[in-house]
């Protein structure tokens, strides 16, 4: 019988698509999977480690399946990979005697391998090895459960080191991925009928081709474009300074970019912002925001914030708000400062706003973002947008939801065959988190039955 594995995954885009990058790699070796810890023979936990939470997520799920272990007698083997691993390396393994395998970021092709010397050797081993390569991974291996979407990474790394940021340390310095790679991976998800690539990278309008010295990030959007069958583009995250005329410019003039941008602004405060070495101040996002409102009418924004970091004053605190209601974003992700090792900010600026304070702030941007983002989910009732069917429900079959070009979910009534196209909805009711509409073309089916 196959021996089974489960793969948990925390953290960002990247390491969901690492975690189908290992799946594949498993199955190739004849491994089969499963979605619970009773009958894995092989548990993977892909960690993060961007705040200190998110480390310790780790750890509490090495007690869950330590406690299994005592319950069952069954001790499935335990590969730790992803960011956490390339922070701690051998460490992980002083931690928790459950661990077989530690295995860094840019080691994920050597699982199957590792997997199989630790099964003969019966010892630890770690590889969190920094080969600096160019990014590269086998073509069709990959496993994706998206039968819509599909992630290509383009640029691992980033050589930013914002004083907050443990990712320079967990993924390296900044690598580019070759063009061609990239664009036979886009043509292999086009011929497996998916209709969205979303590009990754840490700092993905970096890009530039090491195989095509003419190729920047514009020009792979330009090369995406074209590949047939695709019919749209994301990408995540942009940095604001590298969000060239050239790069707005592209996004107005193809038709398969989305109309969505999530751009991290971190804080409102420019005072803030220069503390976090961010190289961007507040008037010049702002100066950013109205550009691309300007030339992409129909842009929506999200972000990504952090609240309480060193030094943030409630007046600098303020600024984020008034930031956060000046561009109107669609949707945010925020944060309670976390100081993560080896950073700029851990080792010379105090933590000095109190985690009281931390949540009050937290708590006040939550709601700010959320009255902004039932205002303008609000303002859509009434017209009709096209989403991309990419989930039905597991319960109603006739319940379906996808995504406008600008990322709104919309809920809607339909038919299970509709995945993976594009359907017209008119919006009828707007939620907090998303919107409910009803298929434009029934209603005109409805309209015509009624003329009849
Ligand atoms: N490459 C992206 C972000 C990567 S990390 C960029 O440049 O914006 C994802 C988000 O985690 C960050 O945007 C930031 O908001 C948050 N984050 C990173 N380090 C953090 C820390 N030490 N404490 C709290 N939030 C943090
Ligand atoms: Fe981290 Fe800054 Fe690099 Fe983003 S740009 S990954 S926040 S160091
Ligand atoms: Fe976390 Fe690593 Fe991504 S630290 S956010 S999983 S790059």
């Amino acid at each position: 019988m196959a021996r089974k594995y489960l793969i948990e995954t925390y953290g960002c885009q990247m390491n969901v698509h690492d975690s189908e990058r290992m799946a594949g790699l498993l199955e190739q070796a004849g491994y089969e999977a499963t979605d619970t810890d009773d009958d894995a023979d092989l548990v993977v936990i892909n960690t993060c480690s961007v705040r200190e939470r998110a480390e310790e997520q780790l750890y509490t799920r090495l007690g869950h399946i330590k406690g299994l272990a005592g319950r069952t007698g069954r001790a499935p083997m335990v590969a730790v990979t992803g960011c956490v691993a390339q922070q701690e390396g051998a460490q992980v393994l002083a931690k928790s005697k459950l661990v077989d395998i530690v295995i860094g970021t840019q080691r994920v092709k050597m699982l199957p391998v590792l997997v199989a010397r630790a099964e003969a050797a019966a010892e630890p081993l770690v590889d969190v090895a920094t080969p600096y390569d160019e990014p590269t991974f086998p073509l069709g291996l990959t496993r994706r459960d998206d039968p819509v979407k599909g992630f290509v990474t383009i640029v691992e790394g980033c050589n930013d080191y914002c004083s907050y940021c443990v990712v320079p340390y967990t993924r390296g310095h900044e690598r580019m991925r070759a063009k061609a790679e990239i664009l036979r991976e886009v043509e292999e998800l086009a011929a497996s009928g998916r209709k969205e690539v979303q590009l990754l990278g840490q700092i993905v309008n970096h890009y530039q081709a090491p195989d095509d010295a003419a190729c920047d990030f514009a020009g792979l959007l330009e090369a995406v474009q074209d590949v047939r069958g695709i019919e749209r583009i994301r990408f995540a995250s942009p940095h604001p300074r590298h969000c060239s005329d050239r790069l707005i410019a592209a996004m107005r003039d193809l038709s398969k970019v989305c109309r969505h941008l999530h751009l991290p602004v971190q804080s409102g405060s420019t005072r803030v912002l220069k503390a976090m070495r961010r190289r961007h101040t507040r008037e010049e996002y702002l100066r950013l925001v109205e550009k691309l409102k300007s030339t992409l009418p129909d842009l929506q924004l999200s972000t990504d914030m952090i609240v309480g970091f060193p030094g943030e004053t409630d007046d600098d605190f303020r600024e984020t708000l008034s930031l956060t209601e000046a561009v109107g974003y669609h949707s945010m992700f925020s944060f309670k400062y976390s100081p993560r090792p080896n950073t700029l900010a851990a080792q010379r600026m105090p933590d000095d706003v109190p985690e009281a304070e931390k949540t009050r702030r937290i708590v006040e941007l939550q709601a700010l973002q959320k009255s902004i983002q039932a205002r303008l989910h609000e303002a859509s009732v009434g017209r009709t947008v096209d989403v991309l069917v990419d989930t039905t429900s597991r319960r109603r079959a006739w319940e379906l939801a996808g995504r406008t070009s600008g990322n709104t979910v919309v809920n809607f009534p339909g038919e299970s065959h509709w995945l993976g196209t594009v359907v017209p909805v008119t919006i009828e009711r707007a939620g907090a988190f998303g919107v409910w509409g009803r298929p434009a073309a029934s209603e005109a089916r409805h309209a015509e039955a009624a003329t009849c």
